[in-house]
């Protein structure tokens, strides 16, 4: 099964802001903070992935200024709204102060306030060019699911030709969708998306996820490198094992190793599209080889022995330091 670059998306969380989680951030940017330097670094990312075919953009209220410089992109390169596949986030409010050792980087509310708010900033920046808003990080625990004025004011957002959806985090992945998909409004699922992690390490929501596919929701799989965990940069020996693995495979498809883990989220048949967090050009150049990467049964069990048990995965995801 080849798979094509349209099916691969470029999420901004590592180009919007100083701080980020993943595991080489703060070389990525070279320590280049300043405003205008981040906005032309991001812009040269999405050059990239648009001259290699990618349509597909995911930003975030609480990526500092991530729906800025997009928007800032798409104004400069004179590229028109509906030609772009173009979604955000509301539910965390960026507190860093353009910091990378904030004592906090983003908080959570999602509130219908919260939503009322972010989702005028967002449209005055990304305006005509929005496709789809995301509750970020919906959780049982937030209550968001049970908020009855925000299932209906995204409703309201529904009627007016947006789509919505919900992204996922943490070991309850699977339960939050599942609830997700039971919520409707006069006969008509709410939830037109669902953004989640799937990747190698962490293959738990991948059920679920099937499920949503079946119901007729957009997949979009996220982390797909477990935030740069699975690349040639991590040099955890916790992970040497499972390295060599994935750089054994890779070598006998003659792709990189963080091409192959894109590959491996494209090849679920319940995947729509599947995120690239890269940070750099020449990331995003290699990422993309994962288009013309041949998945088989042979690299599937392969590679099956890279799993984690969820706890564990998302455990060691939540002590991952901003840099
Ligand atoms: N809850 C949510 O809604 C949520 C949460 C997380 C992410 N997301 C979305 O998903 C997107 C992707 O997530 P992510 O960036 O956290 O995870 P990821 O896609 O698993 O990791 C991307 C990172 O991998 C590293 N990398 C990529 N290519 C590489 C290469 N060739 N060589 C070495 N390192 C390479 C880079 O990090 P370093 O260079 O820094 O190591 C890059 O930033 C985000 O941009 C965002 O749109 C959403």
């Amino acid at each position: 099964m080849l798979l094509g670059a349209g099916r691969i998306g470029l999420g901004l969380a590592a180009l919007g802001r100083p701080g980020y989680i993943t595991l080489g951030h703060a070389r990525d940017l070279t320590g280049d903070y300043e405003p205008g330097a981040m906005e032309d670094h991001a812009h040269s990312v999405l050059d990239a992935a648009y001259a290699a075919g990618v349509r597909y953009f995911d930003a975030a209220r609480s990526y500092g200024r991530a729906e800025d410089f997009l928007a800032s992109w798409l104004a400069s390169r004179r590229i028109a709204p509906g030609s772009v596949f173009v979604a955000s986030k509301w539910g965390y409010t960026y507190t860093a102060g353009w910091r990378v050792d904030a004592d906090r980087h983003e908080v959570k509310d999602h509130s219908l306030a919260t939503l009322a708010r972010q989702f005028a900033e967002t449209t005055t920046r990304l305006g005509a060019y929005l496709s789809l808003y995301q509750i970020h990080s919906a959780t049982l625990e937030s209550g968001v699911l049970g908020d009855d004025a925000v299932i209906d004011e995204l409703v309201r957002l529904k009627a007016t030709g947006l789509r919505v959806g919900l992204t996922l985090t943490g070991a309850s992945q699977s339960d939050v969708l599942r609830r997700a998909l039971e919520i409707t409004r006069d006969g008509d699922r709410v939830f037109d998306a669902v953004q989640a992690t799937w990747n190698l390490l962490e293959r738990g929501a991948g059920s679920a996820l099937e499920d949503a596919h079946a119901a007729g929701l957009s997949v979009v799989v996220k982390e797909v490198l477990a935030n740069g965990r699975l690349t040639a940069r991590n040099a955890d020996p916790a992970y040497a094992r499972r390295l060599a693995l994935l750089r054994e495979e890779a070598a006998r498809l003659d792709t990189t190793v963080d091409a192959l883990s894109l590959t491996a989220a494209l090849a679920q048949p319940w995947a729509d599209v599947a995120l690239s967090g890269a940070a750099t050009p020449e990331q995003i150049a290699s990422n993309l080889r994962a288009a013309e990467v041949e998945w088989s049964a042979e690299t599937e069990a392969a590679l099956e022995a890279l799993t984690m048990e969820s706890g564990a995965y998302w455990a060691e995801r939540s002590t991952l330091p901003w840099n």
